[in-house]
């Protein structure tokens, strides 16, 4: 694949979709395909702990759009794939959307604690260096086992989770509680890593894409690190009811990078 020609290529869909109204767009590269990145985190994907496993489905392209109107989304689906095929194929693509006032698939209240823009600034984005204003992505797609999970009485899920199912925190959680699994990491109060994720359903499947943005990649293995338990520590409960299928580590550049990619702009 001849990058400059990459580089065109994705500037042309962000520059595309960035000037459409209604739609929100996350865009990363696999990180060798940058020539200024920084080091990439060593071999975040796949990690292994005694119960459970994130895999890697690394590709070289990750395209995330969000769209208050179905219209909006599926035009832009189709604008990625046309502008985008004469260099990438399409390896996984997610429909998913809002359940509710913002719940995962076992019904819990997602997305509690919205990062402020301050907090994203300082959790999500790369400070200094050549790619100054760049962002880690962590893409993680979970199946979630919502046959098994409803065998657990409704306190019990929440025990898992270690919140109530209207988020209200759990008294006295169990060290595997998901959410203290997090922060065990040092990720709770999106301190570590700032989630984006979305439920979704397909073939009768649902799950949770997980999506991050960080500025620090050992974040994610610290995060990961926790919630599987690796090193001794306690397994997260979670994972007995969700399993990751594919996963992988990419990094979103800074809007100068883009726009030098326009015709005229010094493609490197
Ligand atoms: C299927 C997979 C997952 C599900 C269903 C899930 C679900 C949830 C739910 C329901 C909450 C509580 C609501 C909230 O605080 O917004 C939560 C919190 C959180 N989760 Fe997950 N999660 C999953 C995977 C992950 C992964 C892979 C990570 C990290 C790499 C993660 C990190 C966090 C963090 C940092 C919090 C907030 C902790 C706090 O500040 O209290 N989650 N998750």
């Amino acid at each position: 694949m001849a990058l400059p020609h990459l580089r065109e290529v994705v500037s042309s869909i962000h520059a595309e979709l960035s000037a459409a109204s209604g739609l929100h767009v996350v865009l990363g590269l696999e990180s060798s395909l940058l020539r200024e990145a920084p080091p990439a985190p060593p071999a975040l994907l796949p990690r292994q702990g005694p119960t459970a496993r994130f895999p890697s489905t690394q590709a070289h392209v990750l395209v995330q759009v969000s769209a208050e109107e179905r219209e909006r989304l599926l035009w832009s689906l189709r604008r990625v794939l046309a502008l985008s095929q004469a260099v990438l194929s399409l390896e996984e693509e997610v429909l998913g959307g809002r359940i509710g006032e913002g719940r995962d698939a076992f019904g819990f209240r997602d997305g509690l604690l919205r990062p402020t823009p301050e907090q994203v600034r300082a959790t999500a984005l790369i400070p200094s260096g050549a790619m100054a204003g760049a962002s880690w992505l962590l893409y993680l797609r979970f199946q979630q086992d919502l046959d098994l999970f409803s065998h657990l009485k409704p306190q019990a899920q929440e025990r898992v989770v270690g919140r109530t199912h209207d988020g209200e925190l759990v008294v006295d959680p169990p060290a595997e509680a998901h959410i203290l699994r997090a922060r065990a990491a040092g990720a709770g109060e999106n301190q570590l890593l700032i989630r984006r994720g979305f439920p979704f359903r397909h073939a009768g499947e649902e799950g949770l894409v997980f999506m991050a943005a960080a500025a620090d990649p050992d974040a994610y293995r610290r995060s990961l690190d926790a919630l599987l338990g690796a090193g001794g520590q306690t397994p997260d409960a979670m994972l007995r009811y969700a399993t990751a299928v594919s996963g992988g580590v990419y990094l979103a550049p800074p809007l100068n990078w883009f726009h030098s990619a326009a015709p005229g702009g010094g493609v490197p």
